[in-house]
C-alpha cells in the first residue's frame, strides 16, 4: 500500500534561517501522524510544504500520490487544512461559513450532517465572533472538512484552549481517525502527542531527530524507571546486586531505585522474599518529555 505522505530530504531556508534542514519521512493511511517540537523547530513550514502552502528549495514530496509542488490545485480539493485563528470575519454564521467554504468544494458534505457530527448545531445561526473558544475550534475543525477529505493537516489545533475544552479536542481528533481520515497533527504539546499519535516525528531545528511511536521512543531510549517505597531494613544490597538496578540511594526510611525494564516486578518480588511489603511501592515511569530531554539536551517549553 502506497503512503499517503513521503517525504525525502525536504530543505527549506528562509533567506540565512534553515527552518527544514533534510527531513524526510512518510505517513501511512488512517494514522494519527504527530510532528512534535519546540516553537520555531521547522513543524507548520514542514506541513504547509506537503500542502503546496509553500515552495520547496530541494527534496520530493509526495501526498495523496500528487507534487505539491507543481499539483497543488488538485491536491488541495482532497486535503482538510485548519483555518489560524481569527480567519473568519466575525459577522458570518457557523451554517454561513460552511456553505462559503462548500462553494469551493468538488465533493462537498451535507451541511446538517457536518453540523451535527461537530455538535454545531445549536450554533448554527450564531456569528463566529459570538462562539466560545471551543466552538470555534470546533467550527474550524469542521470546515477542514467540507470537501471530504481523506487526509487532514491540523496544526496547533489546542493552541489557547482551556484544559477542558482541549480534553473535548482531543476526542474529535479520535473520532476524525475512528471515520478513517489520515491526520497530521502538529503540536508542541508533549500530552497531546503522547494521548493522541499513533507515530512522532521528533523535529528540533529543522532536523528530524527521532521518529517512533511515542512509546517506542520512550522505551529506545533506554532511560531508567525509578521505583520508590520505604523501609527501616538497612542492608539493601541484595536489591542493588539485580542486573535491572543501575543504583540504589536513600534518604532516611525513603529509598529510590533507578533502573531499566522489569525493575519494578523484580524490586517488588526480591523485597517479598525479603520479608518486606512496603505499602507505599510505586513506579516514575520516563515520559516523552524525558525522551525529548535526552534527545536534545532541554526541554520542549524553554
Ligand atoms: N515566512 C517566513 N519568513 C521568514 N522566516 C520564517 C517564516 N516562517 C517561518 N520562519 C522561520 O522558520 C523557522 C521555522 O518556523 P516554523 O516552521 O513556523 O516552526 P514551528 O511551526 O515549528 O514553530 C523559525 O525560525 C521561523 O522564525
Ligand atoms: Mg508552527
Amino acid at each position: 500500500m502506497a503512503s499517503m505522505i513521503s517525504v525525502d530530504g525536504l530543505h527549506k531556508a528562509y533567506g540565512s534561517t534553515i527552518a527544514v534542514d533534510d527531513v524526510s519521512f512518510s505517513v501511512e493511511e488512517g494514522e494519527i501522524f504527530g510532528v512534535l517540537g519546540p516553537n520555531g523547530a521547522g513543524k507548520t513550514t514542514t506541513v504547509e510544504c506537503i500542502q503546496g502552502l509553500r515552495s520547496v528549495d530541494r527534496g520530493t514530496i509526495r501526498a495523496l500520490g500528487f507534487d505539491p509542488t507543481t499539483e497543488a490545485g488538485e491536491l488541495r480539493q482532497r486535503i482538510g487544512s485548519q483555518l489560524q485563528d481569527s480567519a473568519l470575519p466575525g459577522r458570518l454564521r457557523v451554517a454561513e461559513s460552511i456553505e462559503l467554504f462548500s462553494a469551493f468544494a468538488r465533493n462537498p458534505v451535507d451541511i446538517d450532517q457536518l453540523l451535527s457530527q461537530w455538535r454545531l448545531e445549536e450554533q448554527r445561526d450564531q456569528p463566529f465572533a459570538s462562539l466560545s473558544g471551543g466552538q470555534r475550534q470546533r467550527l474550524f475543525i469542521a470546515l477542514a472538512f467540507v470537501n471530504s477529505p481523506e487526509l487532514v493537516f491540523l496544526d496547533e489545533l489546542t493552541q489557547g484552549l482551556d484544559p477542558q475544552a482541549r480534553r473535548a479536542t482531543w476526542e474529535l481528533i479520535r473520532e476524525i481517525r475512528y471515520h478513517g481520515t489520515t491526520v497530521v497533527l502538529v503540536t508542541h504539546f508533549m500530552d497531546e502527542a503522547e494521548q493522541l499519535c499513533d507515530r512522532l516525528a521528533v523535529v528540533d531545528r529543522g532536523r528530524l531527530i527521532a521518529l517512533d511511536t511515542p512509546q517506542g521512543l520512550v522505551d529506545g531510549l533506554g532511560l531508567s524507571s525509578i521505583v520508590r517505597f520505604s523501609t527501616s531494613e538497612s542492608d539493601l544490597s541484595w536489591i542493588e546486586r539485580l542486573d535491572v538496578v543501575d543504583s540504589v540511594t536513600r534518604e532516611g526510611d525513603s529509598v529510590e531505585v533507578r533502573g531499566s525494564g522489569g525493575v519494578l516486578a523484580l524490586v517488588a518480588a526480591e523485597l517479598v522474599a525479603h520479608g518486606i511489603v512496603p505499602v507505599d511501592l510505586r513506579v516514575d515511569r520516563p515520559t516523552l518529555e524525558d525522551a525529548f530531554l535526552a534527545l536534545t539536551g532541554r526541554a520542549i517549553r524553554s
